[in-house]
């Protein structure tokens, strides 16, 4: 060791250049690493804009074939679906219903691009009037009608053509119902992507409006407190036993720790989601001239990877697609 100190030893030697640094690079993201959230509404004529969300859009629903058929000529190759439903009652019916908007929106996107990937976000609160992820009674969310109805949901979503459902409702038992519903009805190919490690974070909140939930109160009592890392991890272990075919951490770049510990204990691939809030705070930065929007992304995509990630959703995916990493 003694003769690899200085001065044998300077690091800078491998930083000198852009074509040494690319040499020793560690990490890099492609599109193969990227999945695109997208918000589809119905009963709209025109793309309506996110206001906490700068560049996000909700897609209308007769537009959507045309917007996929552009992703995809971008070189986006995985989406998550969101549905800004116009058909909302207690329980998130139409969710399950074959002909609501979520079976839809999944059908016409396979129908514009048989080969984008998509998954289905797996929960009810853009489809309840009160924004719960389930049916609530006395106040609070009934696990077990919950995740009955998810099997619903995530069968539905596969008969209309998704490649991954995405449970992300944090209900417990969620995962194993929804593969027990799936294999039951004959989908045993149809993977589970798990929200596994979900906090019930304040990093959502552009979400909420760009996805028309207007939930009353917090999740607190299915959503985990941001405060717990343990208990992170028992939750993403108790998804992948009970059959998740990847895993989550959502958000993204606060929880890095997460990220990174997960990594060390399943073998699972890892998806991370760079949030709304993540989302919001670089743009909102960017557009006051405090940071340099193009190597902020780079950084923070970068460092999701590097701290353990797979995959990563986010909605910076389609300028990365553009633009390049
Ligand atoms: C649905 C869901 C939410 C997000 C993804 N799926 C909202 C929530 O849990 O409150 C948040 C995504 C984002 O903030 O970008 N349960």
């Amino acid at each position: 060791m003694s003769s690899n100190l200085f001065p044998i030893t300077r690091l800078r030697r491998l930083r000198a250049s852009e074509g040494l640094r690319g040499l020793v690079r560690e990490t890099s993201v492609t599109l193969n690493d990227l999945i695109l959230p997208i918000f589809v509404e119905e009963g709209i004529d025109a793309p309506l804009p996110v206001e906490s969300m700068p560049g996000v859009e909700r897609i209308p629903e007769r537009a959507l074939e045309g917007h996929v058929e552009a992703l995809a000529r971008d070189g986006i190759k995985a989406l998550m679906m969101f549905g800004v439903s116009h058909h909302k009652d207690p329980a998130g019916s139409d969710s399950w219903n074959p002909g609501g908007l979520l079976a839809r929106m999944v059908k016409k996107a396979k129908r514009a691009v048989p080969e984008m990937v998509v998954i289905s976000d797996t929960c009810f609160c853009e489809y309840t009037d009160h924004g719960h992820c389930g049916p609530v009674e006395a106040g609070e969310v009934v696990n077990d009608a919950a995740i009955e109805n998810l099997g619903h949901q995530a069968v539905v979503a596969v008969e209309a053509g998704a490649d991954i459902v995405a449970p992300s409702a944090m209900m417990d038992g969620q995962v194993a119902a929804i593969r027990r519903a799936l294999d039951a009805a004959g989908h045993t190919a149809a993977p589970i992507m798990a929200y596994s490690s979900k906090m019930a974070s304040a990093f959502y909140g552009p979400f909420r409006a760009a996805s028309g939930c207007d939930l009353q109160g917090d999740r607190k009592t299915y959503q985990m407190d941001p405060l717990n890392a343990r208990e992170a991890l028992r939750e993403s272990l108790l998804d992948e036993a009970e059959g998740a075919d990847f895993l989550m951490v959502k958000p993204a770049l606060p929880y890095l720790d997460i990220v990174a510990r997960l990594r060390q204990q399943s073998l699972l691939p890892i998806a991370a989601y760079q949030v709304s809030g993540e989302y919001a705070m670089i743009k909102f930065a960017a557009a006051a001239g405090a940071l340099d929007e193009p190597r902020i992304v780079r950084e923070t995509l970068g460092a999701i990877k590097r701290a353990g990630a797979d995959l990563i959703l986010s909605y910076f995916a389609r300028d990365i697609a553009r633009q390049g990493f």
